[in-house]
């Protein structure tokens, strides 16, 4: 299975990938972790990545596509993987294309904005691994500390409602044209979130199937 997760920031991208990984036995690759590692890591890319990131604006296509494509090369990979957060533009889409890597489905998760800037307001993550937590709708066994690997959550700086508000217009305008994309060659599959992200996810199975 190659799935990707599309959907706005704080759709529920990386908590259902976390969900789907374990269930399906495949790796899940965000773009974003592997940004934000890169940063804490204070490399090159990191360094590269980290002013678009904090402003809330996507990093330049050429170097996401690059990062892209080493990840999937390598053996984990081999027999499919989830995509968190890539593609986000119609370019980052057709550079899949060309890398001849066939998609099976591409899950839309709809929430709507208002939901969204409420969701990240109790966002907390893992400095460690990334996991994703809200402190109401699904909060970790021990306050501030990842249940699984035990690293420290943290809030990301990117959740700043300010910050937000500009990633959601970025999504409007540079990821939602990808719909289409995938609509036009029939991998599309909407679902709406929910409450509960184990009926999220049971819809996102659901959309597996079909
Ligand atoms: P990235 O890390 O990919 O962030 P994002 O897409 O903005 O998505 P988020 O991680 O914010 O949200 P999510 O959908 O994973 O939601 P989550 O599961 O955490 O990218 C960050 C930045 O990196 C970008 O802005 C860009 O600069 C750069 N970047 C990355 N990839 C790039 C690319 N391909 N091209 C260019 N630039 C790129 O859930 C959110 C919250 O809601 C959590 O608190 C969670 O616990 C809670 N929640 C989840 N599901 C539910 C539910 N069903 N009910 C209630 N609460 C829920």
């Amino acid at each position: 299975m190659r799935l990707i997760l599309l959907g706005a920031p704080g759709a529920g991208k990386g908590t259902q990938a976390e969900v789907i990984r374990e269930k399906l036995s495949i790796p899940a690759v965000s773009t974003g972790n592997i940004l934000r590692e890169a940063q804490k890591n204070g490399t090159e890319l990191g360094l590269k990545a980290k002013s678009y990131m904090e402003s809330g604006a996507l990093v330049p296509d050429e170097v996401v596509i690059g990062i892209l494509k080493e990840r999937i090369a390598q053996e984990d990979c081999q027999n499919g993987f989830i995509l968190d957060g890539f593609p986000r533009t119609v370019p980052q889409a057709q550079a899949l294309e060309e890398m001849g890597v066939e998609i099976d489905r591409v899950v839309d998760l709809e929430v709507p904005d208002e939901t969204i800037l409420e969701r990240m307001g109790g966002r907390r993550v893992c400095e460690s691994c990334g996991a994703s937590y809200h402190l109401l709708y699904n909060p970790p066994k021990s306050p501030d500390v990842c249940d699984k690997d035990g690293g420290r959550l943290v809030i990301r700086k990117d959740d700043a409602p300010e910050t937000v508000r500009q990633r959601l217009q970025v999504y409007h305008e540079q990821t939602e044209p990808l719909k289409a994309f995938y609509e036009s060659r029939g991998k599309l599959r909407i679902v709406e979130g929910q409450e509960e992200v184990a009926d999220t996810t049971r819809l996102v199975l659901q959309a597996l199937e079909d």
